[in-house]
C-alpha cells in the first residue's frame, strides 16, 4: 500500500486592497444604515479593490507572502491551487496567471470553483495531492475580487461582501509525524437542489454577460448553521476528537450571527472564534486563509494548537478541515 505522507502548513500570507469602504458609504448609495448592516451581520467595512487590480494581483500578493514566510522559492513549488468565483478571465485559470508571475515552471497550476468553500476544497486537493506523494510543496490561495459580481442597487447583497486573498504554504512533513502536525482530515460535501439559493445570474454558457450575486438569504442562514456545525461535528468526529479539543475555530465569515449560532450549537466558546467579519466582510473563497493569517499574526493561533475551519457557500457546497497548527 501506498505510504500516506503528512500535509503541513509552513507559510500563510494575506492581502486586502487598500480602499475600504465603509456601512456609511453604502447608506449614501442604497437604502440601509450601518446599525442594520452591523445589527444583521457584525460587519463594518470592507475592502474594495481598484478598476486595475486583478484577482491575480491580490493572488499574488498573498502568495509572496506565504512563500516568504515559509521560506519557499519558485523552484520548490509543484502545485498550485487557487479557489475563486471571480478569476481574472473566463479562462485559462487564474492560477496559471499566478505561476507565471512568480517564475514557476513545473508541476501544476488551476483554479477550483466552490464559491464560499472554495478555500477547503482547495485545501483538500492539495493535501490530498501531498499524501499521495504527488506533490512536495503546494500554494494554497483563496481569492476574490467578489464585489465585481455585486448589483449595487441591490441592498439585500451588496452590503455583504468585499474582497481579498490569502494563501497557505502546504508541505510534505519531513520530520515524521511525531508532534501531529498537518492538516489532519478534510471533509466536502455539496447539494446541488440547493442552486438557486445563492447564485450569479449570468455565465458564459446561459446568458453571455458576467452576472451579479443573487441570494435567498434567510433561506441560506437556516441551511448555514445546521450544515456547518453537522460537518466540524463530522470533521471532529473523523480524528476521535471533540469541540473540547478546539483551540481555534476559523469560520467562513459570512456573518456573525451564523458564526456564533454555529459556534454555540458546537459548544465552542466565544474567546476561540477568529473573527475578522467586521473588518472583511464576507469575502468568499478568501476569508478563511484571510481569517487564518490575522489569528497567526496577532499570536493567538500557535504551533500545536488545534484549529478548525469550516465553509458553505453557493451549490450549496460546504465543509470542514482539522489542522495542528
Ligand atoms: O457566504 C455565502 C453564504 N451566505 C450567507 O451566509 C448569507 C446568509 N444570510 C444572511 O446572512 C442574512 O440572511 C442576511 C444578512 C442576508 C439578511 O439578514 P436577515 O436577518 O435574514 O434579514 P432579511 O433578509 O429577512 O430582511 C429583513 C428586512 C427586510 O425588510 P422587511 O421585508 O422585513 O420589511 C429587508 O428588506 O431587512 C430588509 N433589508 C435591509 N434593510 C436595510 C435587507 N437588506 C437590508 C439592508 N439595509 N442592507
Amino acid at each position: 500500500m501506498t505510504e500516506l505522507h503528512r500535509a503541513v502548513i509552513t507559510g500563510i500570507g494575506a492581502y486586502l486592497p487598500e480602499n475600504i469602504v465603509t456601512n456609511e458609504d453604502l447608506s449614501k448609495r442604497v437604502e440601509t444604515t450601518d446599525a442594520w448592516i452591523y445589527a444583521r451581520t457584525g460587519i463594518r467595512r470592507r475592502h474594495v479593490a481598484r478598476d486595475d487590480e486583478m484577482t491575480s494581483d491580490l493572488a499574488l500578493a498573498a502568495s509572496r507572502q506565504a512563500m516568504s514566510r515559509a521560506g519557499l522559492g519558485a523552484e520548490d513549488l509543484d502545485l498550485i491551487v487557487l479557489a475563486t468565483t471571480t478569476p481574472d478571465s473566463t479562462f485559462p485559470a487564474t492560477a496559471t496567471r499566478v505561476q507565471a508571475e512568480l517564475g514557476v515552471t513545473q508541476g501544476a497550476a488551476f483554479d477550483i470553483q466552490a464559491v464560499c468553500s472554495g478555500f477547503i476544497y482547495a485545501l483538500s486537493v492539495a493535501d490530498n495531492a501531498i499524501k499521495l506523494g504527488q506533490s512536495r510543496n503546494a500554494l494554497v490561495i483563496g481569492a476574490e475580487t467578489f464585489t465585481r459580481l455585486l448589483d449595487w442597487n441591490d441592498r439585500s447583497t451588496c452590503v455583504l461582501f468585499g474582497d481579498g486573498a490569502g494563501a497557505v504554504t502546504l508541505s510534505r512533513a519531513t520530520d515524521g509525524n511525531a508532534d501531529d502536525r498537518g492538516i489532519l482530515s478534510t471533509h466536502l460535501h455539496s447539494d446541488g437542489r440547493f442552486y438557486n439559493l445563492l447564485y450569479v445570474d449570468g455565465g458564459p454558457s446561459s446568458t453571455g454577460t458576467t452576472g451579479h450575486v443573487r441570494m435567498l438569504g434567510p433561506e441560506v442562514f437556516k441551511h448555514a448553521v445546521n450544515k456547518l456545525s453537522d460537518s466540524v461535528e463530522e470533521a471532529l468526529a473523523a480524528n476521535g476528537m471533540t469541540s473540547a479539543d478546539v483551540d481555534w475555530f476559523v469560520p467562513h465569515q459570512a456573518n456573525k450571527r451564523i458564526i456564533d449560532s454555529t459556534a454555540k450549537k458546537l459548544g465552542i466558546s466565544t474567546d476561540r472564534i477568529i473573527l475578522t467579519v467586521d473588518e472583511h466582510a464576507n469575502t468568499s473563497a478568501a476569508s478563511i486563509p484571510l481569517a487564518l493569517e490575522t489569528g497567526v499574526r496577532d499570536g493567538r493561533i500557535k504551533k500545536g494548537d488545534l484549529v478548525v475551519l469550516e465553509a458553505i457557500g453557493g451549490g450549496l457546497s460546504w465543509g470542514a478541515s482539522v489542522v495542528r497548527w
